[in-house]
């Protein structure tokens, strides 16, 4: 008998095709979230897992999971798997690095202009009837020409961000644990400690992975640091903020205003204080939604599925 694959969102036919040449193959059909127990159950027959960044696996599916080889994410992080555990039993773990590179970092650079020029603020002043005339002050924001981007994180996204900001003429600053000589020399960008990129920048953009280290890493410390003229971004994942330290940074204006697609709790719920502030852009965690960049990233997911079924090495293992 064929093995089973279980996928929990409803992906393209030619995605499903490709894994019934080798599995059986079943889908969660529904438009929203595998409902925890299902999702459980069908680990326990499944040898291959296609998941989302909204499916939690951690040690109970995995003792559970006696025949499991591989889960494949749907997602460049991997946050929402417990890859220690996983490695532990033998059991693969992939992601989808690269062909989501590109499309984030146009999301990025969309929401970093979109905050610094009030573009949501200023189609709901229009649509709200509010232009009654042309003002030298009305609906003013931040240069974003000539500015310093600060890339807190720097990969292949912030690269692409990076190669971006190039154009316009931005001075492109980073932190990592460690400096990256490469990205240095590919993208002219200027290693930082955190401290010293948090005063200089005028866009603070968040890309790092969600670590034990990265936790809550933006605090009431960290934006006190930046000028009162900075924007802040998050296209990583929420828990690299404290919520309540940003809130309070922006409504004491210790910062300008902050653009985030990622949240602690998504969905975001509706009566967060974030969502009360005028200089917040918020988004529903689109960064790499494009139909050709979600295609691929289901297809890349399942490739990785099939090398391991057919006992090759996976395609982008963790
Ligand atoms: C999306 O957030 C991803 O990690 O791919
Ligand atoms: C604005 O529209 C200008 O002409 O400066």
């Amino acid at each position: 008998t064929k093995p089973l694959v279980y996928v929990t969102r409803k992906l393209a036919r030619e995605v499903i095709d490709e894994l019934r040449e080798v599995a059986a193959v079943e889908v969660w059909e529904e438009d929203r979230p595998c409902p925890r127990e299902v999702f459980l159950q069908k680990a326990e027959q499944a040898e291959a897992l296609l998941t989302m960044l909204t499916d939690r696996v951690d040690e109970e599916l995995l003792t559970r999971a006696q025949n499991l080889k591989v889960v494949a994410n749907m997602a460049v992080g991997y946050d929402n798997i417990d890859a220690e555990a996983a490695k532990k039993r033998g059991v693969t773990v992939t992601n989808t690095p690269d062909v989501l590179t590109e499309a984030t970092a146009d999301l990025t650079f969309a929401l970093l202009m979109a905050t610094a020029r009030r573009i949501t603020e200023a189609n709901r002043f229009l649509l709200a009837g509010e232009w009654t005339s042309w003002s030298p002050n009305l609906l003013a924001g931040q240069n974003v020409y000539h500015s310093t981007l600060g890339i807190i994180g720097m990969g292949r996204i912030g690269e692409a961000v990076a190669r971006r900001a190039q154009g316009f003429g931005m001075k492109i600053l980073y932190h990592n644990r460690r400096p990256k000589p490469e990205s240095e020399e590919r993208v002219g960008a200027g290693y930082r400690q955190l401290d010293d990129l948090l005063r200089e920048s005028d866009y603070v953009v968040m890309l790092t992975p969600l670590t034990p280290e990265t936790r809550q890493m933006m605090g009431e410390r960290e934006f006190s640091l930046m000028k009162p003229t900075a924007v802040f971004i998050n296209v990583s994942r929420g828990g690299t903020v404290d919520e309540e330290a940003l809130y309070r940074a922006l409504a004491e204006k210790k910062i300008w205003a902050a653009g985030l697609d990622v949240f602690q709790k998504e969905p975001v719920p509706m009566d967060h204080p974030l969502l009360t502030l005028p200089n917040v852009v918020a988004l529903p965690h689109i960064g790499s939604a494009t139909y050709q960049t979600r295609l691929e990233m289901a297809k890349l997911a399942a490739a990785n599925i099939r090398a391991v079924l057919e006992g090759k090495e996976p395609v982008t293992p963790v």
